[in-house]
């Protein structure tokens, strides 16, 4: 095996010029680990938050509204569910289209406890975690078809760089994938 890889890493926190392109060592799996080899890797917000060092829309069935030209809040109430992907002012005005006993699920940020409390509502924060008996769910669901995965984008590893531009973009509408150099188009 070669003792270097092609990997992109960055070395300090910052925009997306400090992500690199380079050599780096292969690493070496501990006990208990396993090394496996990167064919493809989706790009996801979490990856460009990470990097600037930032870490730390309603259920509307049979109803899409275009929240450039509408706010979702002046046209939708009494919702049980609201699922929040967006959070910040998009969080702070879903209080209000909640029926009392609802529910906000925010993806994004924890949701105040004391502004659920006050619509008389739940607000909870929940983030996944890759357990291996889900994801092989999951992957049954994509080879059956009942799941399809819409991929926006997909970039050489070297191009990690516009890769994550287009995703802090907020407007990408699909997977953003980044395939090692031997299995890239
Ligand atoms: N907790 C977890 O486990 C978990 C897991 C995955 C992701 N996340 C987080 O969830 C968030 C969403 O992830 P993602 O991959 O879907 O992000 P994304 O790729 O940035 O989402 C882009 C989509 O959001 C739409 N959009 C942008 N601004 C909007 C607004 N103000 N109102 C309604 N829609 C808006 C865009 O529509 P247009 O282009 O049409 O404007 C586009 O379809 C991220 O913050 C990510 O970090 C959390």
């Amino acid at each position: 095996m070669k003792a270097t890889m092609k990997s992109v890493r960055i070395h300090s926190f910052g925009g997306p010029d400090v992500l690199q392109f380079e050599d780096a060592p292969v690493p070496k799996a501990g006990k208990n680990e396993m090394f496996v080899r990167v064919y493809a890797a989706g790009v996801n917000p979490v990856d460009w938050k990470i990097r600037q060092r930032l870490l730390g829309q309603g259920p509307l069935p049979q109803r899409v509204i275009d929240y450039r030209s509408t706010k979702f809040e002046d046209v939708v109430h009494d919702v049980d569910v609201v699922l929040d992907t967006i959070g910040g002012d998009t969080q702070e005005r879903s209080w209000n289209v909640l029926k009392r006993g609802g529910i906000l699920v925010s993806i994004v940020q924890p949701p105040a406890q004391e502004k659920a409390a006050s619509h008389s509502v739940r607000g909870v924060f929940l983030i996944s975690k890759a357990r291996g008996d889900q994801l092989a769910r999951i992957a049954d669901l994509v080879v059956s078809g009942q799941v399809k995965v819409i991929v926006e984008k997909k970039l050489p590893l070297r191009e990690a760089r516009q890769a994550q531009e287009l995703s802090q973009s907020g407007h990408a509408h699909g997977k953003i994938v980044l395939v090692t150099d031997a299995h890239g188009d």
